[in-house]
């Protein structure tokens, strides 16, 4: 694996792969690699010939009063991980590559980075402004075939399908699953700042997540009792809510019944630590024709 902190080499070096016809895949990161990482690392190794992964702590996507210090930082640990999945360029470009004296464009998606993470009351869509602008340069820097995401933050994977779908990117986004600890926690790289206590806490995102899926697959359809049963997991917890919310996977519009896939999607505060989690609820028709599903419990027990 070679890490490379230059655009003009990491460009050169592609040309080469392209000349032979290779395929690249890009995994953009703010390193501090987990097994979330990890696996969209992997997914690239399969189906890419040329993996890349980018290790930028983006600055432009942090609130004024956000963890951009404090972020956790690794860069040999992270370099040994990536080596290990195979990956054969880690992108750590310095902030000024990225961003040089007179810097001066946006890249803003409008709507539904004004919900959820977005909301003015919260984070604010400057985030989701940060987060287009630097996946943009990277886009552009990389030029990948196929770029991997995680569900985790699904809201985010939207933006970033929405955008590139926008400007003509030819790039496929592959958005995978998330990745949890045995517990249900979703892997994060701000995990790394709760306590022993917090941690165990924490559990409750996933926890309520699991009890509203529960209460969908049992029949409940209304997002307003949805979100009740999901947040009556935080409360019981003692985690400082931010929101927990349904809207509609396909555009985050707001869905009092859930006839058409929804994102159960949350923001909390455990002691200081932000954390977030979505679970997607929808409803599998039972397929037409397939007479062998008998004795596998599949039937009645979706309405
Ligand atoms: P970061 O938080 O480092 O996440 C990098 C990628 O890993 C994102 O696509 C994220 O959704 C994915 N990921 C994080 N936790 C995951 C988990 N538990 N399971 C599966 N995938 C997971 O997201 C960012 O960085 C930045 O906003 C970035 C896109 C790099 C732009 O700066």
């Amino acid at each position: 694996m070679r890490t490379i902190r230059t655009i003009p080499e990491l460009r050169e070096h592609l040309a080469e792969h392209r000349r032979a016809g290779r395929s690249v895949g890009l995994v953009p990161t703010m390193g501090f690699f987990h097994q979330g990482h990890l696996a969209l690392m992997a997914a690239a190794r399969e189906n890419t010939d040329v993996v890349v992964v980018s290790l930028f702590v983006n600055p432009t996507q942090f609130g004024p009063a956000e963890d951009l210090d404090a972020y956790p930082r690794d860069e040999a640990r992270d370099a040994s991980l990536a080596e290990g999945v195979g990956v054969d360029v880690l992108f750590a470009p310095d902030r000024a590559e990225v961003y040089p004296a007179g810097f001066a464009t946006s890249v803003t998606v409008a709507g539904i980075t004004e919900v959820l993470c977005g909301d003015p009351r919260r984070r604010g869509a400057a985030h989701f402004s940060g987060v287009t602008q630097v996946v943009a340069k990277l886009f552009n820097i990389v030029g990948p075939d196929v770029a991997f995401f995680g569900q985790k933050d699904a809201q985010q994977a939207l933006v970033v399908r929405r955008m590139a779908a926008d400007l003509n990117f030819p790039v496929r986004i592959e958005v995978l699953p998330t990745i949890r600890e045995a517990d249900g926690l979703a892997m994060s790289s701000r995990n790394s700042y709760l306590s022993a206590d917090e941690r165990q806490q924490a559990t409750a995102l996933s926890r309520g997540l699991d009890a509203a899926e529960a209460a969908f697959v049992g029949g409940e359809r209304s997002a307003e009792a949805l979100v009740r049963v999901a947040s009556e997991v935080l409360d019981n917890a003692d985690i400082d809510i931010e929101y927990v919310e349904l809207r509609a996977v396909e555009d985050l519009s707001e869905l009092r019944t859930v006839d058409v896939p929804g994102l159960l999607a949350m923001a909390a505060r455990v002691g200081r630590t932000r954390l977030i989690d979505n679970r997607i609820l929808e409803t599998h028709l039972p397929e037409v024709g397939r007479a062998d599903t008998a004795g596998t419990q599949q039937n009645g027990t979706r309405p």
